[in-house]
């Protein structure tokens, strides 16, 4: 059986930006209709160029903001329209691990508290109680029982980031999103962070969304490949599919640009020809057809719906004959 834990229908998320004094405000499409399903268990892996969205998104599903449209079910509860009370009950299940653990934890703050802290916001247990499960967590992620009552600065990027990670794992969430969770660490301990996410996957059946512009990276953890271009969907299947046969001509220009062999190259930043439209004012008719070598007139004309094509989902007219 599976359980779907994630079921975005037409999440957007529009900003309106300030355009200048007495002048009307702008929106910025940071997410434009967004559709996607995560199951237990699973990894879908986030991908695109800087400004595509995904941090936004991060920021529906892990309810730190309210989307402008569409609807989001976490664990078969819709959150987007939902009620106050609704959304602080289904809030925990969903945690995240954010790109630089030097910010993200509190230098103040010994590991054991950080650890307790979502305890003893959200349960009943004892100091007793919750110390021991503290512990239990630093296992599980590979930390010294005597780093308990040590302060962040004591640690490297990687053990800050397992400290992170088993906060996050606190509560026994359903999912976890981590946006670019090893991009800030040296290449050597980004395989040793992975494969302890993949690790606590197996242990816990936890789930994660997972945003990176690494795709060495995205290869070893995903099941599932999400590809985004100025908010928008533009391809979406397993990682085999994608990555084996990609489709959609974004998709085929993102593998162009990063070679995924050289570990110096495929740390950079993903980085296109052509220039990418702004979200204020995106092209009519397929968002990149700006860039695209395929495109036609009908590219300019209509926007290209996703749909079924060589066993995934993909946003182009011209998807068969480029098949
Ligand atoms: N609060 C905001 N107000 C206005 N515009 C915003 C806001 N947050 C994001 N945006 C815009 O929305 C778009 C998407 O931003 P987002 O941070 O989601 O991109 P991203 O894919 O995470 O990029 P990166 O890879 O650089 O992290 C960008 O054009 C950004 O400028
Ligand atoms: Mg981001």
């Amino acid at each position: 059986m599976t359980t779907l834990l994630l079921e975005a229908n037409n999440l957007t998320k529009h900003y309106p930006v300030s355009q200048g004094f007495l002048k009307p405000k702008a929106l910025a499409r940071a997410l434009d209709g967004v559709s996607f399903t995560l199951q237990a268990g699973r990894t879908l892996a986030v991908v695109g160029e800087s400004g595509c969205g995904k941090s936004t998104l991060a920021r529906q599903v892990t309810m730190i903001e309210t989307p402008t449209a569409g609807d989001l079910r976490i664990a078969g509860v819709e959150i987007a329209n939902a009620d106050k009370a609704t959304r602080k009950k289904v809030r925990p299940l969903v945690q995240m691990v954010f790109q630089n653990p030097y910010a993200s934890l509190n230098p103040r703050k010994k590991v054991g508290t950080m650890l307790e802290e979502p305890l003893v916001i959200n349960t009943t247990f004892s100091k007793a109680e919750r110390a021991e499960k503290a512990q239990a967590m630093m296992a599980k992620v590979g930390l010294r029982p005597e780093f308990y009552s040590r302060y962040p600065h004591m640690f490297s990027g990687g053990q800050r980031q397992r400290i992170a990670i088993a906060r996050a794992l606190m509560l026994d969430p359903k999912v976890i999103v981590a946006d670019e969770p090893v991009s800030a660490l040296d290449v050597s301990i980004q395989a040793q962070v992975l494969n302890l996410m993949m690790d606590l996957q197996q242990s816990s059946g936890v789930s994660y969304l997972f945003i990176s512009h690494n795709l060495a990276v995205v290869e070893h953890i995903a099941n599932d490949v999400l590809v985004m271009y100025l908010g928008k969907v533009v391809e979406h299947g397993t990682k085999e599919r994608v990555f084996s046969k990609p489709l959609h001509p974004y998709t085929r220009a993102l593998f162009a640009s990063t070679p995924r062999i050289d570990p110096a190259q495929r740390q950079q930043r993903i980085m296109l020809p052509g220039e990418l439209p702004s979200p204020l004012a995106p092209p009519p008719g397929c968002p990149f057809n700006t860039r695209c070598p395929h495109a036609v007139e009908r590219c300019v004309r209509e926007v290209p719906a996703l749909r079924e094509v060589d066993g995934r989902m993909v946003a182009c007219h011209r998807a068969e004959e480029i098949a």
